[in-house]
């Protein structure tokens, strides 16, 4: 694939890759850091890249013939990527999602004429109905059925050494010192860098930039709030292995950043540069001004900004969501940020009795039941608290071990007013667990919050 000429094209095919860089002159004043904008591509992120190649390729090897079936188990942009070219190019399209997905990209799937198919999002990576899993049996049961496997196909990293790389190199006139990029199946990183430490003998630093618990980064693997980057494990899972594409010895080291920096940079991102953009460029923008500051005014770093904000606009760029979560929390007055607090909290599998005990120890008006297997290096994980549960919850119960409810808990965020919370409890709650940056902050009676109401 040579660089599109974007004046005008056969398909619309012929115009993904050849993405711009911009300076984040307002963001970085100081250094010199460039953003790639991916978003600009047709299907609106850097998955398109991947998506044509690896049809092509398949193309070529045979592997899907025409009239054929492009199976694929995404989180969104593969799928947005690879409904795309199925389109364009006569095939039929099929996606397995994760329920949790935002409904934007279902959507917007839909749209291109794909069908999608849900299953849970925390599974084990044994599990049949794990997503990965999902789509290589239905790939097999499929007539004409072809799965794109951005995790092993080699067709991924593959373009970004031909495409990304050089663009990049020749965008910076071969000043570039810092590559900064997510890593998710690490196709960008791996191939994109690979290309870069060789072209400059080795002089170009490749980061990666990672949500602080994803296990690229050494974190426990616990969920985290940004979403297609990181690698997210589910504490059942046996055998934790990484993506075949991504090629760890390519990226030389690894900055984490938390999802309050990640998202708080991209919505700043949108507000003084103009840059709309997703919540993974945020984590790789943030790592890039981080670089730069260290590295001194010589450095010339360039950031990988994988997709748009405009399929999170109700998640990182709504006010609502971000204090929900508590993302923001600091910009009004009578929020409840003021009430965070220890928790004690027990695992999903704790007996009653121990229950019990660890309640009346612990004094809460309530005691969070999360989900088993985490380490205790971060608060439990928003997404990870399974039930809440009063006394009088526990002293009903007979059966072993705790009851966890079908439906999690509601939790209230510290960037919420008493009031606000208050409003949207159903009538019989007795309390509440509170959640800064997404993980468990407190857990509130309702007497508390009729009082911080006042
Ligand atoms: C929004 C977003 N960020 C980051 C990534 C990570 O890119 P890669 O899979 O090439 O590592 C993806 C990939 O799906 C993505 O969709």
């Amino acid at each position: 694939m040579t660089a599109p000429d974007r004046r005008s094209a056969e398909s619309l095919l012929g115009l993904v890759g050849g993405t711009p860089l911009v300076r984040l002159a307002r963001a970085a004043p100081a250094a010199e850091v460039h953003a790639k904008l991916e978003y600009l591509n047709p299907g609106g992120s850097v998955k398109d890249r991947a998506a044509l190649a690896m049809v092509l390729d398949a193309e070529e090897s045979g592997a899907l013939r025409p009239g054929g079936t492009v199976v694929e188990g995404t989180s969104g942009n593969t799928g947005l990527g690879l409904a795309q070219v199925a389109a364009a190019r006569g095939y039929r399209s099929l996606f397995v999602l994760p329920d949790k997905t935002a409904v934007e990209k279902l959507d917007a799937l839909r749209a291109y004429g794909a069908e999608v198919v849900l299953t849970p999002s925390a599974l084990p990576r044994e599990h049949p109905d794990h997503v990965i899993n999902y789509a290589t049996r239905l790939a097999k049961e499929t007539d004409g059925g072809w799965l794109a496997d951005q995790y092993g196909n080699p067709a991924n990293p593959e373009i970004h050494r031909r495409t990304t790389g050089p663009e990049i190199w020749e965008a910076t006139g071969g000043r570039i010192t810092h590559l900064v990029s997510t890593i998710g199946t690490g196709g960008t990183i791996t191939g994109t860098g690979s290309y870069l430490r060789e072209v400059s003998g080795g002089r170009v630093e490749i980061v990666g930039a990672d949500p602080v618990t994803s296990r690229y980064g050494g974190g426990d693997g616990s969920p985290f709030a940004v979403e297609a980057a990181g690698h997210y494990l589910h504490p059942e899972t046996a055998e934790d292995v990484f993506p075949d594409v991504y090629r760890r010895e390519v990226v030389d080291r690894i900055e984490t950043i938390g999802d309050r920096e990640s998202i708080l940079t991209a919505r700043g991102l949108a507000r003084t540069e103009g840059l709309l953009v997703g919540g993974s460029s945020g984590t790789a923008a943030a790592a890039a001004l981080r670089v730069a500051r260290e590295a001194g005014p010589d450095a010339v770093v360039v950031a990988i900004l994988p997709d748009s904000g405009r399929a999170y606009l109700s998640k990182y760029h709504s006010e609502t969501w971000l204090r929900r979560q508590g993302f923001l929390d600091d910009d009004r007055p009578g929020t409840l940020a003021p009430l965070v607090s220890p928790v004690v909290s027990v695992p999903t599998g704790t007996s009653v009795g121990e229950a019990r005990a660890a309640l009346e120890a612990s004094g809460q008006a309530a005691l969070p039941v999360v989900l088993a297997g985490r380490s205790d290096r971060f608060p439990p994980a928003a997404g990870e608290v399974l039930a809440l549960l009063s006394m009088s919850d526990l002293r009903g119960v007979s059966s072993e071990p705790v009851p966890v409810p079908a439906t999690p808990p509601v939790g209230v965020g510290t960037g919420e007013t008493a009031a606000e919370a208050l409003a949207r409890l159903g009538p019989d709650v007795e309390a509440v667990h509170l959640v800064r940056d997404a993980r468990l902050a407190g857990v509130l009676s309702l007497g508390a919050l009729r009082a911080r109401e006042h």
